[in-house]
Order: C-alpha cells, then sequence, then structure tokens
C-alpha cells in the first residue's frame, strides 16, 4: 500500500513538473506572436464558435457582433453580454459542452479570451472604417465567413503587396504614411 502511495506521488509530480515546463515553453513562443496565443485544442478557440450557425444559418449581420466596423479602425470582437442576449434562452444540442463553457465565462464575469486570428505587423494601421464606407465587403479580405464553421486561417496574406495590389485595382491611396506610422 505504501509502495503504492509513493508511485503515485511520484507520478503527480512527474506530471506537475512537465505541465509547468509546457507552460513556461509556451510563454516563450506567446511572446513573439499574438500575446494570448493558447492551446484550446483542435477548435484554436476557448468556445469553438460557428460563424456558419450564426451567420449563415441565422444570418445575423456581421456588424451586429463586429459592431465597430465602420465607425473605427477595430472590427471589434463581441462582449460576452451580447451572446447572452440569445444564450440565456438557446441552450445549444443536448450534451453539447460550448454553450456551458460560454455560461461559465457570463457567471465569472470574464471576458472570453479570444485569440486572434487576423493581425497586421505592428507597423502598419489598418482602418476598417474607410474599407467598409468605400463599400469594400468583408469577404474580399475574409472569405465566407457564413460558410466557415471555426474561423482558422488567415485567407489572405496580409502582406505589403497583397494591400498595394488592391490598392491600385481600386485607385486608393498608395502614399507609405497612410499605412504606416
Ligand atoms: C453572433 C456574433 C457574430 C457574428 C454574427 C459574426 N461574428 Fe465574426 N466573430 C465573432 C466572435 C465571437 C469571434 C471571435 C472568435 C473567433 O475568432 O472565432 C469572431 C471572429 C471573427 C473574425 C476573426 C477575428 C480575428 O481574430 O482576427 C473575423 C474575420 C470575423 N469574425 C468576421 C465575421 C464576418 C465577416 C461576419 C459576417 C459574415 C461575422 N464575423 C459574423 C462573433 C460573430
Ligand atoms: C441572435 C441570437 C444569437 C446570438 C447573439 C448568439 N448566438 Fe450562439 N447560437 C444561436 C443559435 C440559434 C444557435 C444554434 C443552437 C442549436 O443548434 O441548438 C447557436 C449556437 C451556438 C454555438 C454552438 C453550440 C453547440 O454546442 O453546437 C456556440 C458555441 C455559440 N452559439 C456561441 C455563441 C457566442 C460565443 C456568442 C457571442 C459571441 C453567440 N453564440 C451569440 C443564437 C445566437
Ligand atoms: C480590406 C480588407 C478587409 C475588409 C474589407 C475587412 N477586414 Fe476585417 N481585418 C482585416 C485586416 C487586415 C485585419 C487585421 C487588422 C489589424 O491587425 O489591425 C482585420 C481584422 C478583423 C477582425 C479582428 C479584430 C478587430 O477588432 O479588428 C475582425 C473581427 C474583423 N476583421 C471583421 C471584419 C468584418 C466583420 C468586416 C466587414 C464588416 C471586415 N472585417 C472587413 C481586413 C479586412
Ligand atoms: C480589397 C481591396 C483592399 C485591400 C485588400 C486593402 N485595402 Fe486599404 N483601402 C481600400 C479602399 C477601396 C480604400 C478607400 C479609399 C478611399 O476612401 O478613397 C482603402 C483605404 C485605406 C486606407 C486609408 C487611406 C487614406 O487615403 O487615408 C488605409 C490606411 C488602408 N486602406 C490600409 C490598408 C492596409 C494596411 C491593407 C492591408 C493590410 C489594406 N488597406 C488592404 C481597399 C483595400
Ligand atoms: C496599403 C498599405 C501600405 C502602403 C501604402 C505601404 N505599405 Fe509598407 N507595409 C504594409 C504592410 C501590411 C506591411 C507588413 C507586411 C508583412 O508583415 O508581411 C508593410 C511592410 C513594410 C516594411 C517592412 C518590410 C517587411 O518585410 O516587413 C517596409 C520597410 C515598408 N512596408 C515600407 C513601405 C514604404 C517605403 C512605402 C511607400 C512606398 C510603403 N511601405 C507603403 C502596408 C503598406
Amino acid at each position: 500500500m505504501k509502495k503504492q502511495w509513493f508511485i503515485a506521488i511520484v507520478v503527480m509530480f512527474a506530471v506537475l513538473g512537465s505541465l509547468a515546463f509546457v507552460q513556461a515553453q509556451g510563454g516563450n513562443s506567446q511572446e513573439s506572436e499574438t500575446p494570448a496565443d493558447q492551446d484550446y485544442g483542435p477548435s484554436g478557440q476557448p468556445i469553438a464558435f460557428p460563424h456558419n450557425t450564426h451567420a449563415g444559418e441565422y444570418q445575423i449581420d456581421c456588424q451586429y457582433c463586429h459592431f465597430s466596423a465602420e465607425r473605427a479602425s477595430s472590427a471589434g470582437v463581441p462582449p460576452v453580454a451580447s451572446c447572452m442576449g440569445c444564450h440565456s434562452a438557446v441552450a445549444g444540442p443536448e450534451g453539447g459542452e460550448e454553450i456551458p463553457k460560454l455560461r461559465g465565462y457570463w457567471e465569472r464575469g470574464e471576458a472570453i479570451p479570444w485569440n486572434r486570428i487576423y493581425k497586421v505587423a505592428d507597423h502598419v494601421q489598418f482602418p476598417h472604417m474607410r474599407h467598409i464606407s468605400a463599400g469594400v465587403d468583408c469577404a474580399a479580405c475574409h472569405g465566407n465567413v457564413e460558410e466557415i464553421g471555426v474561423i482558422q486561417r488567415v485567407e489572405q496574406p496580409l502582406t505589403m503587396g497583397w494591400c498595394l495590389n488592391c490598392h491600385i485595382d481600386m485607385g486608393a491611396s498608395r502614399d507609405c504614411t497612410v499605412c504606416h506610422y
């Protein structure tokens, strides 16, 4: 009996030790990329939010959730409260794990730590509102989000050449200082 306990404790420390190691490694690689990057399993997000269900099947307008796209540089990601407008009533499929996770964030008063997908280099500024007011569709840069389950990867390279090609095509500015600080 004693020996079994001893083994159990050794195993436990080994597991804890390797977890700490994995976390430390994660911490290092995070600094170079997106600061909030974390491993949440296959979806890559703390909650597997399906765009196809919301924007496709239920036809919720993009800007209902990404409310600042037409008036600010950043499109904005909705706060938990705007999810709960529906999900205090909509429970999702029976046995599903995602809505209980969502309600957990709400009950704890925590923001959902979404991992960022689209991100330009720090020395570049990208104003959403200028593109929306010029009539450029979300899909031109983000693909057919209505058909995508969990947004996982960049559809467009976000390189300077990509920006400039469209600016040339659409007669928008090529002045270095509009994009660079
Ligand atoms: C019900 C709310 C909701 C609707 C409607 C919605 N989104 Fe989202 N969107 C989110 C949430 C929450 C995230 C963060 C989670 C993620 O990235 O999967 C997100 C993430 C994104 C991202 C990635 C952001 C990043 O991290 O770079 C893009 C691009 C996006 N949405 C585009 C769209 C477009 C285009 C539409 C309309 C076709 C749309 N969304 C409709 C809630 C919504
Ligand atoms: C306008 C109403 C509405 C809003 C706002 C809304 N949802 Fe939903 N959501 C739904 C409906 C309807 C379903 C489909 C439920 C079903 O199939 O049983 C759904 C499904 C989901 C699912 C899939 C559940 C599963 O287990 O398959 C997730 C995850 C989800 N929503 C998360 C969110 C998050 C996060 C937000 C806020 C960013 C949000 N929803 C905002 C109506 C909404
Ligand atoms: C001309 C290309 C383009 C168009 C059009 C565009 N986006 Fe973006 N989007 C980007 C780029 C580039 C980024 C990364 C910006 C950054 O890092 O500052 C981004 C980032 C985002 C993000 C990440 C978080 C944030 O707050 O910015 C969301 C969400 C998003 N876009 C949603 C949308 C929606 C919804 C639309 C349509 C209403 C849209 N975008 C139209 C290029 C575009
Ligand atoms: C799909 C086409 C398209 C892509 C891709 C695109 N843009 Fe634009 N951009 C436009 C249009 C159209 C305008 C609006 C021009 C106007 O208002 O006269 C614009 C305007 C701008 C402006 C404001 C310019 C000014 O005169 O003040 C900036 C800054 C900008 N874009 C940055 C970017 C950056 C950075 C990227 C790449 C990450 C990018 N754009 C990608 C089409 C695009
Ligand atoms: C329409 C927007 C836009 C305009 C105009 C623009 N740039 Fe850029 N530039 C970008 C983006 C986006 C990146 C980031 C590319 C990446 O991360 O791969 C970039 C990157 C760069 C870099 C860094 C190179 C690198 O490999 O990251 C330099 C230097 C640069 N630009 C100089 C210029 C100069 C000089 C001009 C004027 C002749 C200019 N840019 C005009 C969007 C623009």
